[in-house]
């Protein structure tokens, strides 16, 4: 794709959002929506959503909307959920738990095959049905259980290691919860959780209240 044709990031940042309106409404019942109406439920402008799903070739109708079940349908193939994808956490400590403990991350295609840890007090426990593995093992398992995601939730000290593994193994996608920027090859892609900004920006917004704009 030429660069004219890509489409920015902070489009694609937004389509999780469309997406998860789509599914409330679909469950809803609720099977016709204006732009204008979705611009009330997501807070971005009528023409900012025309021109965010124009770029994915526009699905709505002049006088008629979006069909929601058709939009929901097409983003989530445009955002890869239309299909399932392997993936394991290395760190099984508070937050690996917690997130093997979600079961709505399975429901929505990314099924965690195994969580890694080195501490031996917890190899061998289970989280719902998911068993906790030596980390020594990691590698071996992506290789054979064609893993394609990989989780980050060990101590920022050991990320790169992690993340080094990850790469040695093939993964094509990290998910990191560890405040560490990590390095690695170009064709792998990252995505950072970082609780803490999101904490500190929640703390600007309540000490800036209207020092800001939207963009
Ligand atoms: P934790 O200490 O409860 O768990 C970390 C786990 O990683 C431990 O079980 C440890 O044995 C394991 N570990 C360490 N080195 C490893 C290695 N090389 N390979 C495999 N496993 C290894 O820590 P917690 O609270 O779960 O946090 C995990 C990460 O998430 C940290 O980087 C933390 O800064 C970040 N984080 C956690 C939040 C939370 O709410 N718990 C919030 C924001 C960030």
């Amino acid at each position: 794709m030429d660069r004219e044709n890509k489409v920015s990031i902070t489009v694609i940042r937004r389509l999780p959002k469309y997406y998860r309106y789509l599914g409330d409404l679909l469950r809803k019942g609720i099977n016709r929506i204006s732009s204008q109406e979705l611009s009330k439920m997501t807070g971005f402008t009528a023409s900012q959503i025309r021109q965010d799903l124009n770029n994915f070739g526009g699905f709505g109708q002049q006088g008629y909307g979006y069909n929601v079940e058709e939009l929901y349908k097409q983003l989530g193939k445009i955002l890869g959920l239309d299909r399932g994808y392997n993936t394991v956490i290395a760190g099984a400590g508070n937050l690996g738990q917690a997130v093997a403990n979600y079961k709505g991350f399975q429901d929505a295609g990314f099924k965690i095959l195994a969580l890694f840890d080195k501490n031996p007090k917890l190899i061998g426990l289970k989280i719902r049905d998911i068993e906790i593995k030596d980390v020594d093992e990691l590698e071996d398992f992506i290789k054979k259980n064609n893993v394609e995601i990989g989780i980050i939730t060990t101590p920022k000290e050991s990320a790169q290691d992690v993340a080094d593994i990850y790469m040695r193994s093939g993964i094509k996608g990290i998910w990191n919860f560890a405040p560490a920027d990590l390095r690695v090859d170009e064709d792998l892609i990252i995505e950072n959780v970082h609780l803490n900004e999101s904490l500190f920006t929640l703390s600007y917004f309540l000490n800036n209240k209207s020092d800001y704009i939207e963009d």
